[in-house]
């Protein structure tokens, strides 16, 4: 996607916005349809580019993949599954690829896949899945680029993971539940993604257990059974859109948002001074922005701890707070790249580690910015929102890798974002306008 968004300041925005399906749930459940034969149906799906490569991926194995786009329902027959072997260009695209590992080899007893390398959060190694998936009984060697395992009998185990990683988590049950005996995860990962995935392995037919403080308990060798699923509603959509209308000024009521999976989140937008309705039974959040709001500091943490999804976009409303927070972001190595490109709208930020410290300003100037990941362009587009002027946001494919639609969700609330295609790509580069063919 060539090009870039171009967002206009914005006034208050405000509306009822529906939310779609969370990406990072239904990657992982897409991948655990491995473990069955016959065909499932996932509603509530985005229409997202992760999604459309966990497709390919999936159809490149042997699946046959329909998505309809309008009613978000996706149907994955996995009977004729035949291949244990992923593309490195596939690999390669998409981190999350790396969710079908364990599947694979809990389906055929061998997998051949490339290391799916690291990104621009941090290095993203795999230790954790490898060195676990070896204590279960598989080999594994590592050639170059390239991960071959196979395993002859996977044996249940107990687990301990030294840090609840979401994805080693994931791919720790899948292998579990092919294992004979039961397999114990301790220091499990239990975000709200992964216990949707628990919930399809367990209409499947798997006996999982969720022990305390933060133990899966998975007792294997049942046979798992093709299913029918809505996807969770994604709470980091919810907490972008509550976080666009808290910058400008505005009004958001979001019937669907899983406001009980937001709790940190939506705790420190109250110590900001913004109201914050929640529905019965914590489905639904409304927000109504202050028009002094109070910085307020925080650290990302896994579940129930501040997201490290939603950091970068509650940064941006901290650059327009009254007051200094701190921000340490603990999950990734490398997730404050966003803080360079706020600083050239006028943010006053310093870095000093893996923490940032915001000097709240009256205002942020529009310019042109570039996003790097997923969730930095979303802070980016937040920012551009409650920018004086223009700001041109290039690298938007990130943003359409983590998000269906926001431009238009936006758009309805009295945004004015518009995608500007490459082909008419002019630059407005400190006031020299440069032709790009
Ligand atoms: C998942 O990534 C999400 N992705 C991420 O969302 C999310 O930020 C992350 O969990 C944390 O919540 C999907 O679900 C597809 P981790 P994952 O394993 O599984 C280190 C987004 O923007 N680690 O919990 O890769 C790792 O380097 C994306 O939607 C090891 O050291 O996250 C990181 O520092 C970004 N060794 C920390 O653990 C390992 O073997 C957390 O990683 C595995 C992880």
């Amino acid at each position: 996607m060539k090009g870039y968004l171009k967002v206009e300041h914005s006034t208050k925005l405000h509306g009822k916005v529906s939310l779609i399906g969370a990406k990072n749930a239904v990657l992982v459940i897409m991948a655990s349809l491995i473990l069955t034969e016959g065909k499932s149906t996932l509603k509530n799906v985005p229409f997202s580019d992760d999604i459309m490569q966990m497709i390919q991926l999936l159809r490149d194995l042997g699946a046959e993949v329909l998505f309809n786009k309008e009613t978000h329902t996706l149907e994955i027959d996995t009977t004729f599954l035949v291949r244990c072997q992923v593309k490195k260009e596939i690999m390669k695209q998409m981190r999350a690829s790396i969710l079908v590992m364990g599947p694979l080899l809990a389906r055929f007893g061998k997998v051949n896949i490339a290391l799916p390398g690291g990104c621009i959060i941090g290095a993203r190694p795999i230790n954790y899945h490898l060195n676990n998936l070896r204590k279960m009984g598989a080999s594994i060697q590592i050639e170059g680029e390239y991960l071959f395992a196979h395993a002859k009998k996977l044996k249940s185990q107990r687990i301990v993971l030294e840090y609840p990683s979401v994805g080693a988590t994931e791919n720790i049950v899948m292998i579990a539940v092919a294992a004979q005996g039961t397999t114990r995860i301790i220091n499990a990962s239990l975000e709200p993604e992964v216990l949707d995935f628990i919930a399809v392995l367990k209409k499947m037919g798997a006996k999982i257990v969720i022990e305390p403080p933060a133990t899966i308990a998975i007792e294997g060798g049942a046979l798992l059974k093709p299913v029918e699923h809505t996807i969770m509603y994604d709470r980091l959509e919810a907490g972008s859109l509550l976080l666009a209308a808290a910058i400008t000024g505005g009004k958001i009521e979001l019937p669907h948002a899983p406001a009980y999976n937001l709790d940190v989140f939506l705790l420190k937008l109250q110590e900001m001074g913004h109201y914050i309705e929640i529905g019965s039974e914590g489905i639904g959040v409304t927000l109504k922005a202050t028009h002094s709001p109070k910085a307020v500091s925080f650290k990302t943490a896994p579940y129930p701890g501040f997201p490290t999804d939603l950091q970068a976009p509650m940064m941006v409303a901290q650059c327009l707070a009254s007051g200094t927070a701190t921000i340490d972001e603990t999950v990734f190595e490398n997730r404050l790249l966003h803080v360079h490109e706020l600083q050239k709208m006028g943010a006053q930020i310093k870095v000093d580690g893996s923490r940032a410290t915001v000097i709240g300003v009256d205002e942020l100037y529009g310019t042109p910015v570039i996003a790097s990941d997923i969730r930095g362009g979303c802070a980016l587009l937040l920012a551009g929102l409650a920018a004086k002027g223009i700001t041109t946001i290039s690298g938007v494919h990130h943003l359409s890798r983590g998000y269906e639609s926001i431009q238009k969700k936006l758009n309805d609330m009295g945004a004015s974002l518009e995608y500007v295609d490459a082909a008419m790509f002019v630059h407005h580069n400190y006031g020299r306008i440069i032709e790009y063919q």
